[in-house]
């Protein structure tokens, strides 16, 4: 069940602009589901209501539907609220035979937290997904927007402890 907004959301003059650009972009309207998400994901502060699902088929004249089937298909878009930081381990099978399945179970048992679970100051929020296209690094982690690679259970906390 998605989350919905307390209040409707509406895209600041600046999100609003980013996405009528990549409508224009675009050959066909759906082709700019997937950088609009990313845009009201990143101005709702990390995830994705079903309210907002809505605005956008409104401004962007799609079925909610469609893009609620987008929205599901992709890991990257959240369906809760989300730490400040989203650890995000990869636990695919080139990662996985390099150990990145424990990596995750000990970052979660270190932070104290479940997997898809925010950390009580809301600092973190840790997931598993699935290859994020860096096998040859494995084992890796994406906080936020970076990539971080060839990770071992301490050197994980040790950058993750770093941030503030
Ligand atoms: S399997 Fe982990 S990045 Fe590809």
């Amino acid at each position: 069940m998605l989350e919905t907004n307390k209040e409707s959301f509406t895209l600041s003059p600046e999100g609003l602009a980013e996405i009528q650009k990549e409508l224009k972009r675009y050959e066909t309207k759906e082709s700019a589901i997937i950088p609009a998400l990313y845009v009201a994901q990143r101005e709702n502060k990390g995830f994705i209501t079903t309210d907002i699902i809505h605005y956008l088929s409104k401004i962007m004249d799609i079925p909610a539907s469609r893009i609620n089937e987008v929205f599901k298909f992709y890991t990257m878009f959240n369906q809760k609220p989300v730490g400040k930081y989203h650890v995000q381990v990869c636990t695919n099978i080139s990662c996985a035979l390099e150990g990145g399945r424990e990596l995750a179970d000990h970052i979660c048992h270190e932070l104290g937290v479940k997997y898809d679970e925010v950390t009580s100051d809301g600092r973190f929020s840790v997931s598993r997904v699935e290859c994020l296209g860096s096998c040859g690094t494995a084992p890796m982690m994406q906080v936020n927007e970076k990539y971080i690679e060839k990770l071992t259970p301490e050197s994980a906390m040790n950058i993750l402890r770093g941030m503030k």
